[in-house]
């Protein structure tokens, strides 16, 4: 691979592309192009058509399927399906990733195109782990080709997946949300890596909520809103707030409008807490201490591995062996009650993992959002149908969940519109006290402020809030009190004025 004469040239380029599903426009009209060298940034709402417009140019949606035409170095490009779309040299990195856990990095490198010998007929193993290590090598990746993927961090998996998409020689590489489960210092080495792909010439399609990011590494910029193109402009030609506005289609005021209210009663008190996983796991939590009262925000930080999203789920009785002190809930002291027992006394997760104990994807919205309350709808053994309807919509619309309606498969709706969707379903069993992981990933800027606005509501209610981020201006800028983790036991407690993301940092550390 080398550095291209033909640095600049548009390699791909997208005139007029409409896509609709059943009920939904989901791209208008669509024009795009992306040149050699340069990384394309695509910012848009949840449901803007971001991950629309990319499963046509990676053959997802295969052609046929939508209007307008894709061009790809100079020809019209027909993509039937993925492997098409491969051959035409584009790679696309999913969030969702896409290695097999059991076999070893190169072997998944490999994986379908192994080296061969004796006629094809045996893997030549030696040759796949040799060019394993020059295709590493050569990316500068430090990981052991011998390793099993399943033992690799997120990042490191993320690593495999990129040099597997460039071992085949890829020309165009799309990242949808890559960095969404990443820790910072592997977001610094993706983006490292990126400008080193540009350096060669290949051109990338780079779409991500985290503005920093994008203006860390993007040449340009074009805005989706809607399904429609709304910009497109080089990054040093715009800033956050153009780029926000253009998403919005609005001004948008206060980033974190968190409004602290009266504070109550003490509704959830955690004292000298120590709890373990099971045998094997090695996180624990040690001397644990803190106190939440009715309406406020409690925000909880530190580092990936710190323990934070092992402490909220200890504290709704899906994590850890309790081994030391107490967790009073309402006065009462939870034991070893188990999720349904807590739900039942008031209190409610909204898990970082949607995908794993949020949602049932295959199922309607309404489906989803009622999941966790059907007693409260029950009279005598039935469900009134009606009341369910009612706080179903009443939800949908107060979260703005973008779907046509109730009836919309979960599984069906971009990933920020199934995070509400968690959200809705675990605020309909009317929580006391409620524990939010991470309830903003992958959620846009206007979205968040929505997300944002229900914690205020909240709190007025007389409601209580964990809030769990790895962003610190959004835990600064939406908690009164902030508890800082590291390595499972306190770091540090600030009260929201003298909090500042230094002294934050300082605590995480230890
Ligand atoms: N397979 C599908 N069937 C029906 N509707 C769909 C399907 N895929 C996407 N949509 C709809 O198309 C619109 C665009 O969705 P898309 O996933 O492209 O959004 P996005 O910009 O990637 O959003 P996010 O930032 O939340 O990932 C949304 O309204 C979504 O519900
Ligand atoms: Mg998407």
């Amino acid at each position: 691979m080398t550095v291209t004469d033909s640095a600049g040239k548009v390699v791909l380029k997208a005139e007029g592309i409409s896509k609709s599903f059943p009920g939904v426009r989901a791209l208008r009209e669509v024009s795009f192009d992306l040149r050699a060298g340069e990384i394309h940034a695509i910012c848009g709402e949840n449901g803007a058509g971001k991950s629309t417009l990319i499963k046509l140019l990676s053959g997802i949606h295969a052609h046929g399927s939508y209007e307008g035409r894709f061009e790809v170095g100079g020809e019209e490009a027909r993509f039937g399906s993925i492997a098409d779309a491969g051959r035409a040299g584009i790679a696309v990195i999913y969030q969702e990733l896409a290695l097999v856990e059991e076999m070893t990095v190169a072997e998944n490198l490999f994986l379908g195109s192994e080296p061969k010998r004796l006629g094809g007929v045996l893997v030549d193993w030696p040759r796949v782990y040799r060019e394993a290590r020059g295709l590493l090598g050569r990316f500068e990746v430090e990981l052991d080709p011998a390793a099993k993927v399943g033992d690799l961090g997120v990042g490191q998996k993320q690593l495999v997946e990129i040099v597997k998409a460039l071992a085949k020689e890829s020309r165009i590489l799309i990242l949808d949300e890559p960095t969404a489960a990443l820790a910072e210092h592997e977001v610094q080495v993706l983006l490292g890596i990126l400008r080193d792909l540009k350096k060669r010439g290949i051109a990338c399609i780079y779409i991500s909520h985290k503005l920093e990011e994008v203006f860390a590494v993007a040449d340009r910029i074009t805005v989706l809103r809607d399904g429609a193109t709304i910009v497109t402009k080089a990054a040093s030609e715009m800033d956050r707030g153009g780029v926000i506005r253009h998403m919005v289609g609005r001004e948008i005021g206060d980033l974190f409008p968190r409004r602290a209210g009266s504070v109550g009663e003490v509704v959830l008190e955690v004292e000298g807490l120590g709890a373990g996983g099971a045998e094997g796991s090695e996180m624990e939590l040690e001397g644990v201490s803190f106190s939440l009262r009715a309406g406020e925000v409690l925000g909880i930080g530190g580092l990936m591995g710190a323990g934070r999203t092992e402490l909220l789920m200890h504290l709704f009785g899906c994590w850890g062996r309790r081994r030391a002190g107490e967790v009073k809930l309402l006065g009462v002291d939870t034991g070893r009650a188990g999720p349904s027992e807590l739900l039942r006394r008031g209190m409610g997760l909204v898990s970082e993992d949607r995908r794993r104990y949020g949602l049932v994807l295959e199922q309607e919205i309404g489906f989803n959002l009622s999941l966790a309350s059907l007693r409260q709808f029950s009279r005598l053994g039935f469900v009134d149908r009606q009341a369910e309807r009612q706080s179903n919509e009443g939800l949908f619309s107060a979260l703005r969940v973008k779907a046509p309606g109730l009836e919309e498969v979960v599984g069906r709706l971009s990933g920020g519109n199934q995070q509400k969707v968690v959200l809705g379903k675990v605020l309909m069993t009317e929580p006391k006290v409620v524990l939010l992981d991470e309830p903003t990933r992958g959620i846009d800027v206007g979205a968040k402020l929505e997300i944002y606005e229900l914690v205020n509501r909240l709190t007025a209610e007389g409601k209580a809030v964990i809030l769990v981020s790895s962003e610190l201006p959004e835990l600064i800028g939406m908690s009164d009190r902030i508890l800082m983790l590291h390595e499972g036991r306190v770091g540090g407690e600030f009260a929201r004025e003298e909090a500042t993301q230094e002294r934050l940092m300082e605590a995480a550390m230890g």
